[in-house]
């Protein structure tokens, strides 16, 4: 498997979703991560997809799209039905792969994210379901490069990427 980077908006405790949608969103996140991934190919588990405007995969971006379901229609996706099948897709194309969800997704393909660009809110929601790794937690990740907070009127919000060293 190619070298994946993680890109994600997580709270306090690394949650990143309810039921179906995202925690919190806010526009310069969005914008930094339109600026990081447009161009570049994006893996996401069916859930994920779902979550996106449109449910359809996003515009200036190869979108790779996991789900079991071989029926399962979305405009501007690459259906892919397994790791295996992920695998032998993301080796035709050149451009840097994203790993932008869900927490499922991560769970499977953690081994194989070695970069993380992370929009860290000062906040932790009481009502949650999913999460990933808390990269500050372990051993073998480190921050490499970590921006002023920003309030976005709201909260308190960072942009901290993160690499990992083994
Ligand atoms: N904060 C953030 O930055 C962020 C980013 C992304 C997502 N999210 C949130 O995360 C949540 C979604 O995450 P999730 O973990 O529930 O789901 P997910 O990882 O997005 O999608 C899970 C689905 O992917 C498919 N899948 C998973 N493993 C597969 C495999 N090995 N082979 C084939 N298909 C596979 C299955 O689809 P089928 O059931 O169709 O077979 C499965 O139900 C939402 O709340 C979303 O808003 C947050």
């Amino acid at each position: 498997m190619k070298d994946l980077n993680l890109i994600f908006f997580v709270d306090k405790n690394w949650n990143i979703g309810v039921k179906g949608d995202m925690l919190y969103k806010t526009q310069k996140d969005l914008d930094h991560f339109k600026e990081i991934t447009y161009g570049q190919v994006l893996v996401m588990g069916r859930k994920t997809l779902e979550a996106l405007p449109g449910k359809n995969g996003l515009e200036g971006r190869t979108n790779i799209v996991l789900t079991r379901n071989k029926d399962y229609k979305a405009e501007n996706i690459i259906l892919v039905e397994s790791i295996d099948a992920l695998e032998k897709e993301l080796e035709k194309h050149n451009e840097e792969i994203f790993l932008i969800g869900g927490g499922n997704l991560v769970n499977q393909l953690f081994s194989h994210c070695t970069y993380a660009y992370i929009t860290k809110m000062h906040y932790s929601f009481d009502i949650f379901d999913t999460s990933i790794p808390n990269l500050d937690e372990l051993e073998n990740w480190e921050i490499v490069k970590e921006e002023e907070a920003f309030n976005d009127g709201r909260f308190q919000i960072k942009f901290i990427e993160y690499k990992k060293i083994k």
